[in-house]
């Protein structure tokens, strides 16, 4: 694999408080890197340096190439603008004709469920809409590298298992993606590296090892036409008019994701207690 991006030994102090110390990380092409951590940890930091939008107080980023960035903030600012005001804008900026980008705008918002809101000021919209607009404006150019700050809370499911979808598709076609994440459970089907911000280190995190010891109880109920995905009839039990289905995390997104093609929808998702 090609490194595209190498951090040496940066190190981010805010208010005498040591953010990042002396951090190295080598990130290669088409790599999938989810960074997690508690709140405070430093990830979007981190997001903020890879992207040139925040110095670092010492070390330095490296970049092997001219590399084409996009970065899905965490919180977009409250905008008059709607969004199909906002992504035509931005549409324009990137020099994408006005009949192709009305034409992806349009098969994004569906994608997304987004369709009743796209005339709806941008102020008016949840934490959520709006990251999904930041993704659908990324999606528009594809861009090389994309940094997602938090780009799944405030999310519903449906919304999730699509922004996983056009994640894998990008993944594919080589970008690479650098994102901070909280739902662990999503980590292992976005990722494929892990990296754990926290007291200014950032640590691979070994996923399989993590990922095996948990499980997670899933309810799904029923949609017209619904059948059984065979591989995971083992685990399923009739409840109601749905189903429920207890699963080892590192299983279960790609479960979700099967299950929903079945014609499931999923309803609910807890820790299985041991
Ligand atoms: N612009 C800033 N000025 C001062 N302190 C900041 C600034 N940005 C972040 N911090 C502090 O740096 C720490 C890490 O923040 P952040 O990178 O946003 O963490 P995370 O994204 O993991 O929640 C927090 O203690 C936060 O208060
Ligand atoms: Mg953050």
């Amino acid at each position: 694999m090609r490194e595209i991006i190498k951090l040496n030994q940066i190190s981010k102090v805010y208010n005498h408080k040591q953010i990042l110390d002396q951090v190295d990380l080598s990130i290669y092409e088409g790599q999938s890197i989810a960074f997690t951590g508690h709140n405070g940890s430093g990830k979007s930091t981190m997001l903020k340096i890879i992207a040139g939008l925040v110095r670092p107080s010492g070390g330095k980023v490296v970049y092997r190439e001219k590399l084409l960035f996009h970065y899905v903030p965490e919180r977009f600012p409250k905008m008059n603008l709607t969004a199909w005001q906002y992504l035509k804008r931005m549409g324009e900026i990137d020099g994408i004709p006005g009949k192709v980008l009305a034409d992806r705008c349009e098969k994004l918002f569906a994608d997304f469920f987004l369709t009743e809101m796209v005339h709806t000021p941008m102020k008016d919209l949840s934490k959520g809409t709006l990251q999904k607009i930041g993704v659908i404006q990324a999606l528009l150019r594809r861009p090389q590298v994309l940094l997602l700050d938090e780009p799944l809370s405030g999310q519903d499911m449906d919304s999730q298992m699509v922004f996983i979808q056009k994640m894998n598709a990008l993944r594919a076609e080589k970008v690479t993606l650098l994102m901070s994440c909280h739902e662990k459970y999503l980590v292992e089907s976005l990722s494929d590296t892990v990296m754990a911000v926290g007291h200014g280190q950032v640590n691979k995190v070994d996923i399989t090892a993590e990922l095996c010891a948990k499980e997670y109880i899933l309810w799904f109920e029923r949609q017209k036409n619904a059948s059984w995905p065979e591989e995971y009839r083992p685990y399923i039990q009739i409840a109601g008019k749905g189903c429920r289905a207890r699963i080892p995390e590192h299983e279960s997104s790609r479960m979700i994701v099967e299950m929903i093609r079945h014609g499931w929808k999923l309803r609910g998702m807890s820790d299985a207690q041991v």
